[in-house]
């Protein structure tokens, strides 16, 4: 599962019928989809993402991980989340073949650089998705490219023995055991940079983590990653929270911001509308523009120089005693 985003509403909705919906392992289900009204579903590239609309009200992103260039159907691929809001459970205990949901058209965040000549492909868990529909569109461009698969156990990897079919020596896979000490040492992988190449990164936090510290002499650009929650997640505690004060300058309004709450949730609630994606501080789409007041920084994705200005509102808060005024 991709970080909730919220388009449909915003946009043109698709209606979606369910082909089929097929357990690959126990934990992962495969679905694929077909327009209602059987005509032409809008086309994507390989990396992008559809919302969708669950029974239960809640709103997932999924990847698609069919071939760029299929309209007749949008392939996805759900984990069920152990620790997760229901959106999961839903879709692998409610949906079946022939209902019919609500969908966002494709839009992608994770784009292939096509005029890269060389790709590296990273995938944690779930976060094959994308990178399968990626190893697929360079193979039929005949670039050059490699795919690491990273899981648990071979039992977690849904998608080997497509990927050893399709993509056979270029695929490697990497079972850590659960320990990520014994998996793939993104270090290794990415220390010397092939000329022109780019890599590609999609699972877990603690994955994306390693991979930006990997490639942060790589020139800008080069490395690219989407985040993938789930129970596979990097969920490490941080330290314990505290209230503090928001003001927003422009709407003139002070807020409290609890300890159980983000800035998120108290913006929200408040009826601003504010881009979401990730939900973790790897993304980027939650930057707000920070006018005064010294920010606790938990994000993944600023550098030094946008901290002096910006933050991340889904998991970033105030230092200690600190007011932030927000640009909002
Ligand atoms: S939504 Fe991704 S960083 Fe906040």
């Amino acid at each position: 599962m991709r970080g909730s985003a919220s388009r449909i509403g915003e946009e043109q909705v698709l209606e979606l019928r369910v082909v089929s919906a097929v357990p690959l392992t126990p934990r992962i289900r495969a679905f694929e989809f077909a327009a209602a009204d059987g005509s032409a579903l809008p086309p994507f590239t390989a990396g992008a993402h559809i919302d969708v609309e669950l029974g239960n009200g809640e709103e997932r992103s999924y990847s698609l991980y069919n071939d760029q260039g299929e309209t007749h159907r949008y392939a996805i691929a759900v984990l069920r989340e152990q620790a997760g809001r229901g959106g999961s459970a839903w879709m692998h205990d409610v949906l079946r073949e022939g209902d019919v949901l609500r969908a966002s058209p494709p839009a992608n965040n994770f784009k292939l650089s096509e005029s890269g000549e060389r790709h590296i492909l990273v995938a944690g868990g779930i976060g094959i998705t994308p990178i399968l529909s990626m190893a697929a569109r360079l193979q039929a461009l005949g670039r050059d490219y490699t795919l690491h698969y990273c899981a648990r156990e071979p039992a977690e990897a849904a998608f080997a023995d497509e990927t050893r079919r399709r993509h056979g020596a270029r695929a490697h896979f990497h079972y850590d055991g659960g320990d990520p000490a014994r998996g793939l040492d993104a270090a290794a992988l990415l220390k010397n940079r092939p000329t022109a190449a780019h890599v590609y990164v999609c699972g877990p936090a603690g994955l994306i983590r390693a991979a930006r510290e990997a490639g942060k002499d790589w020139p800008m650009g080069t490395v690219h990653y989407e985040l993938f929650k789930g129970a596979d997640a990097d969920t490490s505690a941080r330290v314990s929270n505290q209230p503090f004060e928001i003001v927003l300058k422009r709407k003139g309004v002070t807020l409290n911001v609890p300890a159980d709450k983000s800035i998120l949730d108290v913006l929200k609630a408040e009826g601003l509308r504010i881009k979401t994606l990730c939900r973790e501080g790897v993304c980027g789409t939650c930057r707000v523009e920070v006018l005064s007041g010294a920010v606790d920084h938990r994000d993944d994705c600023l550098d030094d120089s946008d901290r002096e200005t910006a933050m991340q509102v889904c998991v970033s808060r105030a230092m200690p005693g600190e007011t932030l005024v927000l640009d909002l």
